[in-house]
C-alpha cells in the first residue's frame, strides 16, 4: 500500500456541506437509467415512455418530501442555477422601475448576492442591494428587517447555513413580511435543509427556493428550484419544451433519478438527520477535550445537527484541515 493511498483509507470525510457521498440507492438508480432506462423523456416510443415514468417518479418522491405540489418544482443543474433562475424571475418585472431595493441575508452563499447583482446589470436595472445583518448566533436581525423591507421587491434568506449550521426564523421572517403593506417576494435558499430540515415552504408563502443534490447524496449537476403557483416566473432556458417550458434542454435522468431515489429513501425513514444530534455532542465533547482552546462558533440551539464550526485559538483553520 502507498502512503497515498494509506492516507486515503484513513480518512474521515467531515465536510458533507461542501458535497457527499453518493447514496448506494442512488448510484443503483442512476446505473437503472444509464442502462435500462436510457431513453429521452421527450421520445413516444417505449424508451423514451420509460424514462418519463422515471422522471415522473423522482418527481413525486422530492414533491413528497418537500410537501409541495409537483407542479411547483422543476429540476436544474443544481442550487446555482436554481438562484440565476429565481434572481431573474424576480428581477425581471422591475423593468422600467426607477430603483429596486433587495434584500438578503448578510451571511447568504455567495451564489446569492453575486447572481442579483448580475441579473440586475443585465436587466439594467438600478439595483439598491442591502445585507440583513446577523447577530451572534447567525439569526437575521428582523428589527432591522422590518424598518428596511418597506418597499423591497425581494427578500433573501437562506434556510440554514452551509459555514455554521445555523437556522434562520423563517416563521419570524414570514410575519414581518406579512406585516408589510406590499408582501415582497421571497427566496430561500434551502440547500442546506433538504432532508434535514422541515420547512413549510407552502404555509410560509415562499416563492422561490432552490436545492443541490450533491449536498445530499446525489450527484453533482442536478438540482431543483420550487417556484410557488403565481410567482412570477421568467426561465432562464429556452429551447425544446422540457420541465413543462420552464427549463429546457434534455433533462439530466441520471442525476433526476439519483435525487429521487435519496427522497425515496427520506421517505422510507432510511436516515433522519436530526438522529445526529447525539453524535453531534459527543464529537463536540470529544473536540473540547482533545483541545482546551476550542471554541465552538455554530450557534448552541437552533443549529443542524449536520454541522460543528469550530476554531483553535492560535491555528489557521487552513492549517488543521491539512493536519487532520
Ligand atoms: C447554502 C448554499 N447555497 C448554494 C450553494 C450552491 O450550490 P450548487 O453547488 O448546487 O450550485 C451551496 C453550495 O455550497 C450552498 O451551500
Amino acid at each position: 500500500m502507498t502512503d497515498a493511498t494509506a492516507t486515503h483509507c484513513s480518512e474521515i470525510y467531515l465536510d458533507a456541506n461542501a458535497t457527499t457521498p453518493i447514496l448506494p440507492a442512488a448510484q443503483a438508480a442512476m446505473i437503472r437509467v444509464l442502462s435500462d432506462n436510457f431513453g429521452n423523456p421527450g421520445s413516444s416510443h417505449g424508451a423514451g415512455i420509460r424514462a418519463r415514468i422515471e422522471l415522473d417518479r423522482a418527481r413525486a418522491a422530492v414533491a413528497e418530501v418537500l410537501h409541495v405540489p409537483v407542479a411547483g418544482l422543476i429540476f436544474t443543474s443544481g442550487a446555482t442555477e436554481g438562484i440565476q433562475t429565481a434572481a431573474l424571475s424576480a428581477l425581471h418585472p422591475q423593468r422600467g422601475a426607477a430603483a429596486v431595493r433587495v434584500l438578503y441575508g448578510a451571511t447568504e452563499h455567495k451564489a446569492v448576492p453575486e447572481a442579483l447583482a448580475h441579473w440586475g446589470e443585465i436587466l439594467g436595472l438600478t439595483v439598491e442591494l442591502l445585507p440583513i445583518p446577523v447577530d451572534q448566533q447567525g439569526r437575521h436581525d428582523l428589527s432591522w428587517l422590518a424598518e428596511n423591507a418597506k418597499g423591497a421587491a425581494l427578500v433573501c434568506t437562506m434556510a440554514a447555513n452551509n459555514e455554521t449550521g445555523a437556522i434562520s426564523d423563517l416563521a419570524g421572517i414570514a410575519r414581518v413580511l406579512d406585516a408589510l403593506p406590499v408582501r415582497p417576494l421571497w427566496l430561500v435558499d434551502g440547500v442546506q435543509a433538504l432532508g434535514k430540515l422541515a420547512v413549510d415552504w407552502l404555509g410560509l408563502r415562499i416563492d422561490y427556493a432552490p436545492f443541490s443534490g450533491h449536498k445530499l447524496h446525489a450527484p453533482k449537476g442536478i438540482g431543483l428550484l420550487y417556484v410557488r403557483a403565481g410567482a412570477p416566473f421568467t426561465r432562464l432556458l429556452a429551447g425544446g419544451g422540457q420541465e413543462g417550458n420552464a427549463r429546457c434542454g434534455t433533462e439530466n435522468l441520471p442525476g433526476i433519478a439519483a435525487l429521487g431515489a435519496v427522497c425515496e429513501a427520506l421517505l422510507a425513514g432510511q436516515w433522519q438527520a436530526g438522529a445526529l444530534v447525539v453524535a453531534q455532542q459527543r464529537l463536540k465533547t470529544a473536540l473540547q477535550q482533545a483541545f482546551p482552546q476550542l471554541v465552538i462558533n455554530s450557534p448552541s440551539q437552533h443549529c443542524l445537527a449536520t454541522t460543528i464550526n469550530f476554531s483553535l485559538l492560535g491555528i489557521p483553520s487552513k492549517c488543521l484541515a491539512r493536519s487532520v
